[in-house]
């Protein structure tokens, strides 16, 4: 029958169209990038007056429209319209709406392809300085932690053993370091990404006459790209800030490991403040750590970002291949994800509170000076470090016996162990002597951790 044909026919020749329109589409997330296209169809359109490519004042009534297109964004938002595509025939086509045919004259010497590379260098430049802000304030909050902790003792752990004590300011400044050079990766991207795609066109370049230099300097770069088929098809800077961004989430993750570690009650070196601290729907006692679990869980999906942008960007030939739409997405969510991972871990870090006496007493209770020790054996008695361990382990050993800790293992037992001893190796047996002895650069001793903190702020400045 002829009525059933045309029943499927119908739907059939529609609804290819229909998907295709939706797989084609990138407006529901490219959207994200409306400043950043105003800003460059400004440049242009600028460049392209100066150069005598479009006149004044088509140029004056295009720019007038571009900010009345931005006001309407910033007030109502972008409209997911899929037939138009994506953020740059979304916004020319509002520019028509508002100036007339003229906006036509501003995709002179441009390709989507082109805009799309630069906008998105924009938008993860500005990903990459917002990141720096708040790398800046994670820094910040470990710094005023470790200044006020440089003295306080904890375990040290090897093998999440107890190895020897450290102080807890010594193990705040560990993140420190690892946040410094999350600031210089990002730093390193940024710089190497600050070149504009702009003026590259479809893919060879264009016969207009235009002023790159102009372009590039308009929207802060440091001039223009160099191979027109590399710069509408190079997502480098993506994948730098992508692989950045790894770094740090496995920094944060390890931070946001300790925190649930600490927080436990086997370990109860830190209570997380209220803000922080989640409860149960069952279990009333319960304060839960979310937050570092999520920055912990964070940084798996951090990682899948990266992937997916590499794994999309493999093997594409020159230039642009529409797989490139791709790129936007895991660039968003990463930059989402890590936003919060910082902010989570700077204000846990903030707000802790750190239970150092509970700390000092783990630190004192696992045999943790029993190095300082043997270091005593081989300075003030002359024995082969080799030997030292050995007669420290003999040590060790009694002490366990009796059940006391090595500082209170009485002398006569020591000398029983090895008789070249003398009283004054009880001074270097207490967790304090053991970390201000500790003075070789890069050391726990608190004066080399207050120096580090000093250090610190003044490469901050
Ligand atoms: N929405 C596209 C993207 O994000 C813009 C570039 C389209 N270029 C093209 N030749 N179809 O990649």
């Amino acid at each position: 029958m002829s009525g059933s044909n045309s029943m499927w026919g119908g739907r059939f020749a529609e609804g290819p169209a229909a998907v295709m329109r939706e797989i084609n589409a990138s407006i529901p997330f490219d959207k994200r990038m409306w400043r950043q296209d105003i800003a460059g169809s400004k440049a242009h359109v600028a460049m392209l007056a100066q150069q005598g490519i479009v006149s004044a004042h088509d140029a004056a009534t295009i720019d007038a429209g571009l900010d009345r297109v931005a006001a309407d964004y910033a007030a109502h938002g972008v409209a997911e319209d899929l037939a138009l595509e994506d953020i740059h025939m979304q916004t020319e086509a509002r520019l028509a709406e508002a100036i007339g045919p003229v906006a036509g004259r501003l995709h002179t010497a441009r390709s989507r392809n082109d805009q799309v590379a630069t906008d998105f260098r924009l938008w993860v430049r500005d990903a990459i300085d917002q990141t720096l802000v708040a790398l800046d304030a994670l820094r910040v909050a470990l710094l005023t932690r470790a200044e006020e902790h440089a003295a306080s003792v904890m375990p040290g752990f090897t093998h999440l053993q107890s190895a020897q004590p450290v102080t807890l300011g010594h193990h705040l400044m560990a993140y420190v370091e690892m946040a410094s050079r999350d600031v210089s990766r990002f730093r390193d991207a940024r710089a190497r990404m600050n070149l504009c795609p702009l003026g590259s066109a479809a893919l060879a370049g264009t016969g207009f006459p235009l002023d790159r230099a102009a372009t590039a300097a308009a929207l802060g770069f440091d001039g223009p790209t160099r191979n027109s088929l590399d710069a509408v098809s190079d997502r480098d800077f993506a994948i730098d800030y992508l692989t950045a961004a790894v770094q740090c989430a496995l920094h944060l993750s390890r931070l946001a490991e300790e925190f649930v570690l600490w927080a436990s009650q086997p370990f109860g070196f830190v209570a997380l403040s209220d803000q922080w601290s989640t409860g149960s729907s069952i279990m009333p006692q319960k304060r839960n750590p979310d937050a570092a679990e999520l920055v912990r869980g964070h940084a798996g999906r951090i990682m899948g970002c990266m992937t997916s942008l590499m794994v999309t960007m493999k093997g594409l030939p020159l230039a642009y291949s529409k797989d490139m739409q791709d790129d936007k997405p895991p660039v968003f969510e990463c930059h989402d994800l890590l936003g919060l991972s910082i902010a989570a871990m700077t204000g846990m870090v903030e707000s802790a509170t750190f239970r150092t006496d509970r700390m000092r007493a783990l630190a004192e209770s696992g045999f943790a000076t029993a190095t300082d020790f043997a270091d005593w054996l081989v300075r003030e008695a002359g024995l082969p470090f080799r030997e030292a361990h050995h007669v420290t382990g003999r040590a060790v050993k009694r002490a366990e016996e009796l059940g006391v800790r090595l500082d209170e293992l009485p002398f006569a037992e020591f000398q029983a162990i090895d008789a070249r001893v003398n009283e004054a190796l009880y001074d270097v047996l207490s967790v304090d002597a053991s970390v201000a002895s500790r003075t070789s650069f890069g050391g726990t001793a608190p004066a080399n951790v207050r120096a580090a903190i000093a250090a610190a702020r003044e490469t901050m400045r």
